[in-house]
């Protein structure tokens, strides 16, 4: 059996099927150690079926998962989580009725040597881990703030910042930016950048080449099922890049003569395809 512990994580020969539908097409995915991945795609090409697979929510048909070189079996969500895989959803990332800090420690609290929530010190750490992942440059924001009453971006800043400081090794992030202000995704990509400065890795989930190529390591282009394509971000400049998913996107091929995906071609998805990389 060949090594895998060279990485984070390495997803091989990864199939999924729903009914009829074949959502995963032998789906070779890894993400290294301290590595920032783009995962790119348009919508239904199948990112969150591949996520979720990794995240133990769904079961492959077939294929593997190793994790830091161990091969990973009977799989779930509880065993992710053990591992260190935090998964940071755009809306459903935090309770909104509660502050800041009961957010952080929700799940994971620290109590006195009486067994109660320990308030003074969660608040004290909350407002610690924002300073340090987070800047915490808003001044309209406390840890004492209703998470309701937070924008997108740091909503999201504070999920990621919790996962950091319980130190997840992997953060998932599906589709971060999507409807996110100009300002506000900047924000995220400032807490993506973060995740890269602690040592820790993630996959950014996004069918906007814009918004994760000055975060990646590597971008990995998914269509229909299939890995198309994947690129080391200092090998490709951004002009490059923008050419090669509009060429997936017309013909599902990276190359005029590269691999073949074998799903005819929709003229009327195709001109969504590439209205769906533009900024
Ligand atoms: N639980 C499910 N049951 C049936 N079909 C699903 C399910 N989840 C996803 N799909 C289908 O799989 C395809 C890929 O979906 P998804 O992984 O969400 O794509 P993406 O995240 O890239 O937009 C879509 O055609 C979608 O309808
Ligand atoms: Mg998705």
């Amino acid at each position: 059996m060949a090594e895998h512990n060279d990485v984070l994580v390495r997803m091989v020969n990864i199939w999924k099927s729903f009914g009829h539908v074949e959502v995963l097409r032998g789906v070779n995915f890894h993400v290294g150690y301290n590595e920032i991945v783009g995962l790119l795609g348009d919508n239904g090409a199948g990112k969150s079926t591949l996520i979720k697979i990794l995240t133990g929510v769904h079961h492959p048909d077939r294929g593997e998962i190793y994790w830091k070189g161990e091969k990973l079996i009977g799989y779930s969500v509880a065993r992710a989580r053990d591992l260190g895989i935090e998964t940071v959803f755009q809306e459903r990332a935090l309770s909104e009725q509660h502050t800041i800090w009961r957010n952080i420690f929700m799940g994971r609290e620290i109590t006195t040597s009486w067994g109660f929530i320990d308030v003074k010190k969660e608040r004290e750490e909350t407002e610690r881990i924002m300073r340090q992942y987070m800047g915490f440059t808003s001044a309209a924001l406390s840890v004492d703030s209703m998470v309701g009453t937070m924008s997108g971006g740091e909503k999201q800043g504070v999920a990621i910042a919790r996962a950091l400081h319980f130190q997840a090794d992997l953060i998932i992030l599906d589709e971060p930016t999507t409807g996110l202000s100009l300002s506000e995704t900047q924000k995220v990509l400032g807490f993506v950048e973060e995740i890269k400065k602690n040592g820790k890795s993630a996959i950014f989930i996004t069918h906007n080449i814009y918004h994760v190529y000055p975060v990646a390591d590597r971008i990995v282009i998914l269509d229909r099922g299939s890995i198309v394509g994947e690129f080391e971000k200092t090998a490709i400049s951004l002009e490059k890049l923008v050419e090669k998913l509009y060429l997936v996107a017309r013909t599902g091929r990276l190359e005029n003569n590269s691999q073949e995906v074998s799903v005819p071609k929709d003229q009327e998805k195709s001109e969504r395809d590439l209205q769906s990389f533009m900024p």
